[in-house]
């Protein structure tokens, strides 16, 4: 991908902060970062790859020359703002809800429906926080057994309602610490040491009852599986923890599915990892594990022994790096319908590299959409790669390259094709799940 003029609105809450964080950990291509806020920053910056970069006001004519903005800075500000940004030839991906249901604007999760953001028109909009995580282990359900009901109850972080909700709940922790009443601004009742089952914390209620979270859950679901069939009972809860929402989902599906099935299905599909046969065995917790598996905890000493005896490895297995007895490998071949695939790398390896024979008559493949760098060298014959919509001809001998969150897929032309695929983490999540 070329290097873009990224404007993030709403640099300095919450998510911004995130999304500046994450732009920054995936080296997204960032020619230039602009910070937006509101007047109430002005004077301030943000830190940017180690750089101090000032917070701009967002106005009207903030997205001249801005190729992405990230938008999290309310629903309201999203609703004024981003058509001004769209019209300069902005793409906006809105993080509020004011453009999820609009029939114009994609509602996307990268793992599935990334495709849809072909057809968006300057505004792409992601969902609730309770609904990405939600859409991610019920797609694999329900292609393979048709889901009918989801009854889910969320336990949600009090992060999710913003910096000023997260000192609250601090504040009126150590007030209740100290013997004192917690004082409430932002939340209805205390947070510390309590649970609220109303989200957001005003103007929560419609007229049937529910909290426009929880409908949010019904409608946004729907969108982004494509099935308005599909029944969805939520009961959304505030909890008094700082990061990490999680949610108890009961699903019935048309046809019947086994809880191995299930646990099959999950361990397939990018995006979920299924910890929890690990983490009963090691009685380490299922976030640490989940969190040291894409490296944002490193394996200290507390974690090391157990998690060795639950690998059934010793400790100097688990650590060591040079496996001299591992050089060579002997790829196995992995057949699916009309494709043959060769491991050639070593699971974990930052790259894989895989060997793929495509048969011509091989079933069209979906586009696939997801963050990262694909390589492709044609060993032999030939290859038609679509990318975005756009046909390419790739012949033996001849290698392409391009950013996946294009939508992607490659046929055979005529008769059997080899290729060698380089993939980043990303790719191989996305394309060597099985
Ligand atoms: N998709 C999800 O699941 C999810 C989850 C949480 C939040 N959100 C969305 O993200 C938004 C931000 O959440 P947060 O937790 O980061 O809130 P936050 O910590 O309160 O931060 C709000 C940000 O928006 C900026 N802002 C507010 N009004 C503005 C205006 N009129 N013009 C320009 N900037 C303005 C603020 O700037 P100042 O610092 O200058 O005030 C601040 O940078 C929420 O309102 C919601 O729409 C979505």
């Amino acid at each position: 991908m070329s290097q873009k003029v990224v404007a993030v609105a709403g640099a300095t809450g919450m998510v911004g902060r995130q999304m500046l964080h994450v732009l920054e950990e995936r080296n997204f291509p960032v020619k230039s970062l602009k910070p937006l806020a509101s007047d109430r920053s002005r004077g301030k910056s943000v830190t940017f790859k180690g750089e101090e970069i000032p917070v701009e006001v967002m106005t009207e004519t903030s997205f001249k020359g801005v190729d992405i903005a990230l938008f999290s800075a309310g629903g309201g500000t999203s609703k004024h703002f981003a058509p001004f940004a769209a019209k300069d030839g902005c793409v906006v991906v809105d993080n509020s809800s004011a453009w999820r249901m609009d029939p114009k604007v994609p509602l996307v999760v990268p793992e599935v429906n990334g495709a849809d953001i072909a057809w968006h028109e300057g505004i792409i909009a992601n969902p609730n926080c309770s609904t990405i995580q939600m859409v991610v282990v019920l797609k694999p359900l329900h292609d393979a057994a048709t889901i009918t009901r989801v009854v889910v109850s969320t336990y949600q972080a009090v992060s999710g309602a913003g910096k000023a909700a997260v000192d609250e709940m601090y504040a009126q922790t150590r007030a209740v610490l100290a013997g004192e009443e917690p004082v409430c601004h932002i939340f209805p009742h205390p947070i510390a040491f309590n649970c609220i089952p109303q989200i957001p914390q005003s103007n929560a209620f419609g007229d049937n009852g529910y909290t426009s979270e929880e409908m949010k859950m019904v409608y946004e679901t729907r969108k982004i599986i494509g099935d308005e069939t599909i029944q969805v009972c939520p009961t959304c809860v505030r909890v008094p923890v700082d990061n990490c929402h999680s949610e108890s989902i009961l699903v019935e599906t048309e046809k019947k599915l086994s809880v191995d099935d299930a646990r099959r299905l999950f361990a397939a599909t990018p995006g979920i990892i299924v910890v929890d046969d690990l983490a009963a065995k090691t009685g380490v917790g299922a976030s640490t594990i989940s969190r040291i598996e894409t490296g944002r905890r490193t394996i200290s000493f507390d974690v090391l022994v157990p998690l060795a005896r639950g690998l059934d490895v010793s400790v100097d297995e688990l650590i060591a790096n040079d496996r001299h007895d591992e050089v060579v490998i002997r790829p196995e071949p992995h057949h699916s319908p009309g494709m043959t695939v060769w491991t050639l790398s070593r699971p974990g390896s930052a790259m894989q590299a895989v060997k793929m024979r495509i048969e011509p008559d091989a079933p069209d493949p979906e586009p696939q959409v997801h963050p990262g760098h694909d390589f492709m060298f044609v060993l032999d014959g030939t290859v038609r790669l679509t990318l975005g919509g756009v046909d390419h001809v790739v012949s033996a001998g001849e290698s392409a390259e391009f950013s996946t969150m294009t939508p992607h897929a490659v046929v055979a032309v005529d008769r059997p094709a080899e290729v060698l695929m380089i993939f980043d983490r990303d790719g191989a999540l996305a394309h060597l799940h099985d």
